[in-house]
């Protein structure tokens, strides 16, 4: 992962870059970074704010040989890689808030945006676009209170290039592990120690209703387990509700 790296001065989206370079034939492990986006794009939809030389825009190129189905695992599998890679020894450890976001004190420093690309019912490729808030100070109005960074969380600064790195090294190791095993069971320790929700009520907000329970950890297959009120125990995909705290 990381062999080819291309490093731009601006991108519209480094997720539509590599899309681009996918359809191109680029080999898996292909990585692109942009200084700032034009068009950085956040899941739901949304947009993902991308000022120029502050903070991270990368995103990866996967040709995994493994069904469409297991793709949403790599989102997971990429948070845990992201939260090795800002972690520094004496600081503030990141937490995850289920399944990709992480966070510092409930604010979050870091989005995962995972698309597929589909031939003939399997899976050409997978791209996993990671955006990290490094050193930006100053946060548009409307997301200051949801939004910070590792340089207002630590009061310094952080190398991007270092944590770039370490994401590249720390999700290749998970990536290539997956492969193997076709499970998350080796990480659901890890991960559930840096779950936010892990042990919390949460609302669960699916398509026409909402429903509150305690999160207790996640699936093998990176479902996330809320056991309701009624004692019912229920595992939710992240394609088809959201989640937040009470
Ligand atoms: C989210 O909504 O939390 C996901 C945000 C993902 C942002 C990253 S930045 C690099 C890559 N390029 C994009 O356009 N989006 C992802």
């Amino acid at each position: 992962m990381g062999r080819e790296i291309r490093v731009l001065d601006e991108a519209d989206s480094t997720n539509l870059r590599v899309k681009t370079a996918a359809g191109e034939g680029a080999s898996a492990g292909l990585v692109i970074l942009a200084e700032q986006q034009t068009d950085g794009r956040g899941r739901r939809g949304r947009a993902w704010q991308s000022p120029a030389g502050e903070n991270i825009y990368m995103t990866v190129l996967l040709r995994p040989d493994f069904e469409p189905d297991k793709a949403p695992m790599l989102t997971l599998l990429a948070a845990c890689a992201a939260a090795r890679a800002v972690y520094q020894p004496g600081e503030k450890c990141p937490q995850i808030k289920w399944p990709n976001d992480l966070v510092m004190d409930g604010k979050k420093i870091c989005g995962i945006l995972t698309e597929m690309g589909m031939k003939g019912g399997s899976t050409e490729y997978v791209i996993v676009g990671i955006g990290i808030n490094c050193n930006q100070t100053e946060f548009p109005e409307e997301i200051r209170q949801k939004a910070t960074s590792l340089k207002c969380e630590y009061g310094h600064e952080v190398c991007r290039e270092e944590i770039v790195a370490r994401f590249l090294q720390e999700f290749e190791s998970l990536y290539e592990e997956f492969a193997r095993r076709k499970s998350l069971e080796f990480i659901q320790d890890e991960y559930e120690t840096l779950l936010v929700n892990e042990g919390k009520r949460v609302c669960v907000l699916e398509p026409g209703k909402e429903w509150t329970g305690v999160a207790a950890g996640i699936t093998e297959t990176g479902e996330l387990i809320v056991k309701k009120d009624s004692g019912e125990i229920c595992e939710i995909s992240s394609g088809e509700v959201s989640v937040r705290g009470v």
